[in-house]
């Protein structure tokens, strides 16, 4: 069998680079390298793109050459070294601006590689709630109601914002993750300090109704009519919600559930929506599908990752490991979605 050259892109500019570190040393070790010659590209808190020969715990760029794109050769080359290398395909771990938003997904198509996931269109779709909302509106995929703060406009009154969307708000940048920027409001001081907060990440932000609601989560694997969905997972948050730092703290005693404990009608709803958000959004590669059931059991659509967290303990994984598909085997099914592209 011809071997395959795979780039591994992680770290990044965005405020998830440690987390997509964490996630990409467990993907490096699932690769087999007996198929595989692993380039590994990391991509520093400025943006510059270095290659690396280990992914040691300490990553230090001092001595290591920085890469640059060919355009429309499928090429990269080193500096200082001119040294080339076309890589069969990419593999971006990243999560956030810069990464997951179609940037990188553009540079491959520049490029002429291949790259594992959703196209440019899709994941910057994706990356912004806003926009992910107003397509699924339009579909009729039910979403949790809300209203948009750009920068500049006025500041909005809880009063009046609750009298449409309920007295306990949730306020969010619009292409954000891992929840920074994310706060519960429920009086006008708590929501100026949060848009303040949230606007320190985007010029775009969500002011969404809260919904007291178990957190589902589903993962989609592969292109159109060949997509697999995976069983519905739960998460049970340590703490008021899901943020930072019950995702990622070592502390956390956040649990999860696979599958989720529901009954069959809701769990076939949530498949069968996972499906249709996935084909609306023109998703490709994978997905990860996030959804609230609130206590009246509706099912909402929260929103669409199109590079979930790969750790250890992340949820996609885990999904396909209850579906008998091992975490080395699903790096290894996402390399095939996209060469098959
Ligand atoms: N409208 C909402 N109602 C209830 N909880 C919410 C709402 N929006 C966000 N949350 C809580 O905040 C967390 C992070 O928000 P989310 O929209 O998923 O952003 P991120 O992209 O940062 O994960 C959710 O997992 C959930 O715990
Ligand atoms: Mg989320």
């Amino acid at each position: 069998m011809q071997r395959i050259t795979i780039m591994l892109l992680f770290g990044g500019e965005s405020s998830e680079h440690s987390v997509s570190i964490s996630s990409a040393r467990n993907v490096y070790a699932a690769l087999d390298d007996t198929k595989y010659d692993i380039i590994l590209c990391y991509i520093d808190e400025g943006g510059k793109w270095y290659l690396l020969d280990d992914l040691a715990a300490q990553i230090d760029t001092a001595e290591v050459p920085q890469i640059v794109p060919l355009m429309g050769s499928g090429n990269f080359m080193t500096i200082p070294g001119n040294d080339l290398f076309a890589p069969d395909v990419m593999l971006p771990i990243l999560h956030g601006a810069n990464g997951e938003d179609g940037t990188v997904q553009g540079l491959a198509r520049l490029l002429h590689i291949p790259i594992v996931g959703c196209d440019l269109e899709a994941s910057a779709i994706c990356m912004d709630k806003v926009v992910t909302k107003q397509l699924l509106d339009h579909a009729n995929i039910r979403t949790v109601p809300y209203e948009v703060h750009v920068t500049g406009d006025p500041l909005p009154s809880f009063g009046q914002l609750s009298a449409s969307l309920g007295d306990t708000l949730f306020v969010k940048p619009a292409r954000s993750g891992s929840s920074v920027g994310v706060s519960k409001v429920r009086n006008d001081s708590e929501l100026s300090a949060a848009l303040a907060d949230a606007h320190q990440h985007d010029a775009k932000v969500l002011i969404e109704k809260a919904i007291v609601a178990r957190e589902l989560e589903i993962g989609v694997l592969g292109n159109g009519h060949d997509a697999r969905i995976s069983g519905v997972g739960e998460i049970m948050p340590d703490r008021e919600f899901y943020d930072f730092d019950s995702k990622y703290d070592s502390a956390s005693q956040t649990k999860v559930a696979i599958p989720a404990d529901l009954p069959d009608a809701i769990s076939d709803e949530i498949i069968a929506t996972a499906g249709h958000v996935y084909d609306v959004l023109g998703c490709s590669g994978l997905s990860r599908i996030d959804f609230f059931l609130s206590d009246d059991s509706q099912v909402y659509v929260n929103e669409v990752n199109t590079l979930p967290g790969f750790t250890n303990i992340s949820m996609y994984p885990k999904l396909w490991r209850a579906k008998g598909l091992d975490y080395g085997s699903l790096v290894e099914a996402l390399i095939k979605t996209a060469l098959n592209q």
